[in-house]
């Protein structure tokens, strides 16, 4: 979680369940600015107080949260600990200490299996996982919240599906087991960690028949997040909004991108579809564009470029 000062100087929060130790030094480097970063869990209600109260925060962006939607069909009570009782804490600390400036990391997820593409903000919520059901149950706290206290504006963010790493090479995914999401899984195989893509499923509804799915760099997810920011501070008002390229990838489509990034042919095998799996999803990304002047400007081949040289090169 980023606790941000006047100025955009950030403060990190982060119980390193799922980072590297090295990220701050890593990011210093990048930056030239050396973080500050406090180990501590959000859930830590007094804690998150203490620090907003030290650091004079006066805006938070919230990624602290468990993202696997397979994981969270596993071990739901986990997921709603972490990304429910985790927010209600964040946001009782930041009422504490008047802090009512609010990015928050949601998920396409939100729209479970969509009745119309492209999908808009007000397309159909729902969920289909207990993940997907903590990122709602937070949206739809953040309309209660804004509606009893002006004094809120939130920034809700509905990431579609994201990947690749920083141009540096230095911060990237780096999935500690056996990866759920279809690119760490292709950047296992063509670093030879693992034998074979496992393609699930070529009988959708779609032009190869593989699931298609709306990739976004990580690096233009950041800067959508910036630029969130910087319309709670300049409307006073929140917002809803996609973050997508409102492009469509196959599964099929991806593999010969990354084959094509690391300089070689990828082996993979047509295995029976994931459960819970839907054929298509990708953005409307108009309103973001309107709202915040975000637009995805990073290519495919940025997404597998940047993936592969963060294996070759950053990984820890
Ligand atoms: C993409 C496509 C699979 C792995 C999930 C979450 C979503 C978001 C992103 C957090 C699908 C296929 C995958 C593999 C495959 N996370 N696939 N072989 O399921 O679209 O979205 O991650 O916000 O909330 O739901 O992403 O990368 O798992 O799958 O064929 O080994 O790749 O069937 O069509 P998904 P994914």
């Amino acid at each position: 979680m980023a606790l941000l000062a006047a100025g955009h100087e950030a403060v990190i929060l982060d119980n390193f369940s799922n980072a590297s130790p090295m990220v701050p030094e890593r990011l210093e480097t990048i930056t030239g600015t050396k973080p500050i970063v406090i180990e501590g869990d959000v859930r830590d209600r007094a804690l998150v107080s203490s620090v907003l109260e030290e650091h004079q925060i006066d805006a938070v962006i919230h990624f602290a949260a468990k993202k696997a939607v397979g994981e969270s069909t596993q071990k739901p009570l986990m997921y709603f600990d972490h990304n429910i009782s985790g927010f209600v804490s964040l946001t009782r600390a930041m009422e504490d200490q008047g802090v009512f400036k609010l990015v928050f990391s949601s998920s396409a997820t939100v729209y479970g299996d969509p009745e119309q593409l492209p999908i808009t903000e007000s397309s159909a919520r729902n969920h289909t996982n207990p993940y997907g059901f903590t990122k709602l149950v937070c949206e739809e706290m953040m309309e209660a919240m804004c509606a009893a206290e002006p004094r809120w504006s939130c920034g809700v963010l509905r990431y579609f599906n994201p990947v690749g790493a920083d141009a540096s090479g230095l911060i990237g995914e780096d999935p500690r087991d056996i990866p759920n999401n279809l690119m760490p899984y292709i950047a296992k195989v063509a670093a030879g960690d693992l034998p074979e893509i496992q393609v699930f499923g070529d009988d959708y509804d779609t032009p190869d028949g593989t699931g298609v799915r709306d990739y976004i760099h990580v690096s233009d997810l950041a800067k959508g997040h910036v630029l969130s920011l910087e319309a709670l501070e300049r409307d006073g008002k929140g917002h809803v909004v996609n973050l997508g390229t409102g492009q469509g990838v196959s599964v099929l489509e991806m593999i010969n991108a990354y084959s094509a990034a690391c300089g070689q042919s990828l082996p993979y095998k047509i295995v029976p579809r994931r459960a819970g799996d839907i054929a298509t999803c990708y953005a409307d990304p108009a309103l973001a564009k309107d709202l915040l002047g975000f637009e995805a400007d990073k290519t495919l081949e940025d997404m597998c470029n940047s993936s592969w040289a963060w294996l070759q090169n950053g990984k820890v």
